[in-house]
């Protein structure tokens, strides 16, 4: 079974690739899809973000990513997959992922959204607030996978503000 693993991974953090590694070993296929969403102003452009998942989920054979714009729900029925997974951290992502979830199965009964639990450790972060350490200069090697913390380090030197 194919499953897609939708999110802005904006960077993808360690608690992403906790939960790839997760769905990985559940399902046949995983697509790791970063979402093209203006609205969240990314700091990473789609490509970029889809090189640093490129260069992580490498050793997984049965890992690939894509890009995608408007509904998850068309996105996951255009790649023949049934299921959407998502990390679940901590109750306070529950609502907006019970809504979310709902709403795709409104969108698309056939769609069935399940929940991973990333390692307790990685319970605490997120991709926004490793961007605020990332601009604050505290050190980010413990969050976020090598190559990440290098296009962050790059991101700051270039200047441009992290959001
Ligand atoms: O990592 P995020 O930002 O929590 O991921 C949210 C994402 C990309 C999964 C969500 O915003 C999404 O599915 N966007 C695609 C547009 C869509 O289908 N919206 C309706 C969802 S009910």
């Amino acid at each position: 079974m194919r499953c897609v693993y939708p999110g802005s991974f904006d960077p993808i953090t360690n608690g992403h690739l906790d939960v790839i590694h997760r769905a990985a070993s559940l399902f046949e296929e995983v697509i790791v899809a970063v979402a093209n969403n203006d609205q969240k102003q990314p700091l990473f452009t789609v490509e970029e973000r889809l090189a640093l998942i490129r260069e992580v989920v490498a050793p997984l054979s049965n890992v690939s990513f894509m890009g995608f714009d408007g509904l998850l729900v068309n996105f996951v029925r255009s790649q023949n997959a049934q299921v959407v997974v998502r990390g679940l951290r901590a109750v306070s992502d529950f609502e907006f992922e019970f809504q979310m979830g709902l709403m795709n199965r409104k969108l698309d009964p056939k769609v069935e959204t399940i929940f991973l639990m990333p390692k307790e450790e990685y319970s605490y972060l997120s991709s926004r607030i490793i961007k605020e350490i990332g601009r604050l200069g505290g050190a980010l090697e413990n969050f976020v996978p090598a190559p990440v913390v290098g296009a962050l380090q790059e991101k700051l030197r270039g200047g441009r503000e992290i959001k």
